[in-house]
């Protein structure tokens, strides 16, 4: 359904050499499949969401989207961020409704598919609040429903939950699974977090540290509903382990002398 196909990135920059930022990367991603992207800081992530959603082009390789060749942000694919990045001045449900007042595309239906998606991540009634009115778990969640609004095939999250505290993003990360139950999509999620990836996905590739290349992608045989009660599963155990081994098997190593940190 989403093909990433040798995908390498390199960014160009003044007085310098190009940077490359990614790999050869290349995965097949199922329809309606959770896959959660872990890796270092710097390793690619962001740049990866931002190639899969067309809002650069890759150096070489190309995304292919039901069949088609990626050129361009299209409908197809629906982006939240770390941030919820909501217009102050406008209510949740016209920040819901943004993109498709931006396009033009307000139909009859719109508002009323606007509540809903609000309904399904337990935002009834405050429809008309401001973002200021909201705590951050809400906006994140206001955010999330302006992401599904035009109904896209796939939604690109970059660490949606980094700015909420660790009780709300369980929260969150949850309400995420009902809504993804009721409005299947194909979900790719970048996280810093190795618990929150094995909790949502069916599957987690790891990134090796720049330039990003896949240094494994590990399946999450767990079954659902999820809950944080796995947690102390062994299967949990087992998949979270493999995933920090393999982050840890590419950091550099810690100096054996203290004349090596040195030079
Ligand atoms: N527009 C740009 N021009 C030059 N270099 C860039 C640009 N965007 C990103 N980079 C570089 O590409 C590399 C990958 O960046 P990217 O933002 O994809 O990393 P990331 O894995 O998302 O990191 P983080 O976890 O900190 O968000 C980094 O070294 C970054 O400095
Ligand atoms: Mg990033």
């Amino acid at each position: 359904m989403l093909q990433l196909e040798r995908l390498s990135h390199w960014f160009e920059r003044e007085d310098e050499e190009p940077l490359l930022a990614l790999s050869d990367v290349s995965i097949d991603i199922d329809d309606r499949e959770f896959v959660a992207i872990v890796g270092a800081s710097g390793c690619g992530k962001s740049t990866l969401l931002r190639l899969i959603a067309g809002l650069i082009a890759p150096t070489v390789g190309r995304v292919v989207l039901n069949g088609r060749a990626v050129r361009e942000p299209g409908p197809d694919v629906g982006l939240v961020f770390q941030h919820p990045t909501l217009l102050p001045w406008a209510s949740a449900i016209d920040n819901v409704l943004f993109p498709l007042d931006m396009l033009g595309e307000i139909r009859s239906d719109s508002r009323a598919r606007a509540a809903h998606l609000l309904s399904l991540v337990g935002l009834s009634g405050f429809e008309t609040r401001r973002p200021a009115e909201l705590s951050g778990g809400m906006q994140q969640r206001v955010a999330i429903c302006r992401g599904l609004i035009r109904n896209p095939d796939v939604l690109l999250m970059d660490e949606p939950f980094g700015a909420l505290d660790a009780l709300t993003r369980e929260e969150v990360g949850l309400q995420l699974l009902d809504l993804w139950t009721t409005q299947p999509k194909t979900i790719v999620f970048v996280t810093h977090s190795v618990s929150e990836a094995v909790m949502l996905a069916d599957r987690v590739v790891v990134m090796s540290p720049r330039p990003g290349r896949i240094a494994d992608i590990v399946p999450i045989p767990l079954p659902r509903p999820r809950s944080f009660d796995m947690e102390g599963d062994d299967v949990f155990k087992s998949c979270a382990r493999r995933i920090r081994d393999r982050i840890f098997g590419h950091a550099p190593r810690p100096a054996r002398r203290a004349s090596e940190a040195l030079s």
